[in-house]
Parts: C-alpha cells; structure tokens; sequence
C-alpha cells in the first residue's frame, strides 16, 4: 500500500444532540504523522476511532488512497494497527497464541514463528510468550497489544493513549514504534500529554466546542 492518504472533508459527530465536533477538514500521508490533542472528552478518542472505520459520523467523510485510488474498509483494515485501552485482548489465550489467532483473522494465514517471535521480542514479552493474557499485569498487556498493532508492520498506526500503563522502557519501545510507523506510513496519536504530541509532525487541537459551547 504505497503512498498512502487519509483526507477528512466537513467531519461533525454528536451524541444525541450534544456536539463533540464539526467542520474538520484535514489530511495525512505518509510518510507522515498527525496528534490529535484536547482535554478530557474534546472527541479525541471519538474522532481516532471515526478515522479508523470503527465508528461513523454524523456528517462529513473520511477517505483513504493509496497509489492514487480509492481504499475501501477491508483493505484498510488489514493493514492498520489499533492500540487504545478500549480494546480487548484474548484472554484466555497466550501471547503467543493472541499473535497467531490476529494474524489468521487478517490475512487468512498464521504469522511464521519467526514473525511472531521478532514481535514479541520487540515489546519484551518473549520470556511471558505461552503464559495466559489474563495473568498479565496492565503494562504487560500494553506491550501485547503494541506487538498486535505492529505484527505485520501496519500501513497506517492509531495509538489512543499511546503510553498508559507503560514504565519508562514501555514508553522507550513505543517511541520507537512512533518513530519507524512515521518513516513508512501514517501515524494518528492522541493524547492530552505534550510530550507525546509532540512526537507528530503535525497537529490537530479539539477544542471540546460541545462541552464550551454556551447558547
Ligand atoms: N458512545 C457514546 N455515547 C454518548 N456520548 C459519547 C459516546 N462516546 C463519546 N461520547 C461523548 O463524546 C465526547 C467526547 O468523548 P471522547 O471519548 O471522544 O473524548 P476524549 O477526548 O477521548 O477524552 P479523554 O481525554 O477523556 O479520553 C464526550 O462528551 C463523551 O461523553
Ligand atoms: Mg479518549
């Protein structure tokens, strides 16, 4: 997937009818990288999740090319990584196990072990690899959801919350993760911490307009 876009034409969401945001307009390619920053409920997380295809807005478009044509939803999602503290793990599975049960779900086929081996060397958790996901500490389980994200080097990278739960040799391996992601493909961070937005090249500040907004 080569020279990857992501372009946002007039994105509004609400709930009910309270607006999080209106009017986006913005877009990323790669190699390239974007911070979606704002304070507790601005629509951060909302706005990640509508650019991944995991939720809709209530008005406006988002679009993905690559190669100058259109992406549709299942392409996309083969080819994307998601780390946020919302989504699950299989728990009753090992690392090792989440790993190869991901990779068959997206692309039909187990990872090879050197694959799987490389990923989970990658986020340290090589020694925990056939322990049960739900004997893992917080921090452990970040890690293993960074190796589900980087498994088969992601064309486009969503990271919400990008270093919760993580010790400083975590945050130092999602550095890296950040730095190749933006050399290769697109990466979409959000955040309410300063120093991980400025990890992006780019910016985009929500300013919360449903929660300041004042008849
Ligand atoms: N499923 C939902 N139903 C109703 N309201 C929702 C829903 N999801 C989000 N919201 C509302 O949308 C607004 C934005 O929420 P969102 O989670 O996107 O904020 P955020 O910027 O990620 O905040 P935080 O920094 O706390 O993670 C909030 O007012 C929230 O209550
Ligand atoms: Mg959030």
């Amino acid at each position: 997937m080569n020279d990857l876009i992501l372009s946002v034409h007039g994105l509004a969401r609400s709930f009910n009818r309270r607006l999080v945001f209106k009017d986006l307009d913005f877009s990323v390619a790669a190699p390239g990288s974007l911070a979606i920053t704002g304070k507790n409920g601005a629509g951060k997380s909302t706005l990640v999740k509508i650019l991944a295809g995991i939720a809709s807005p209530t008005k406006g478009r988002v679009t993905y090319t690559a190669d100058g044509k259109a992406v549709d939803a299942d392409a996309l999602r083969e080819r994307m990584g998601f780390v946020a503290p919302y989504l699950n793990l299989y728990e009753e599975f090992t690392a090792w196990e989440n790993l190869a049960i991901l990779g068959r779900i997206r692309t039909g086929t187990v990872p090879s072990a050197e694959q799987i081996g490389d990923t989970l060397r990658r986020v340290d958790l090589w020694q925990r690899r056939d322990d049960l996901v739900a004997g893992f500490s917080s921090g452990m389980k970040q890690r293993l959801k960074y190796a589900m994200a980087i498994l088969d080097a992601p064309a486009i990278l969503f990271l919400d919350e990008p270093t919760a739960n993580l010790d400083a040799d975590g945050i130092a391996i999602v550095e890296t993760v950040v730095r190749d992601q933006q050399r290769h493909g697109i990466l979409i961070l959000a955040t309410n911490d300063e120093s991980e937005a400025s990890w992006c090249r780019e910016r985009i500040h929500l300013a919360g307009r449903g929660t300041d907004a004042r008849p």
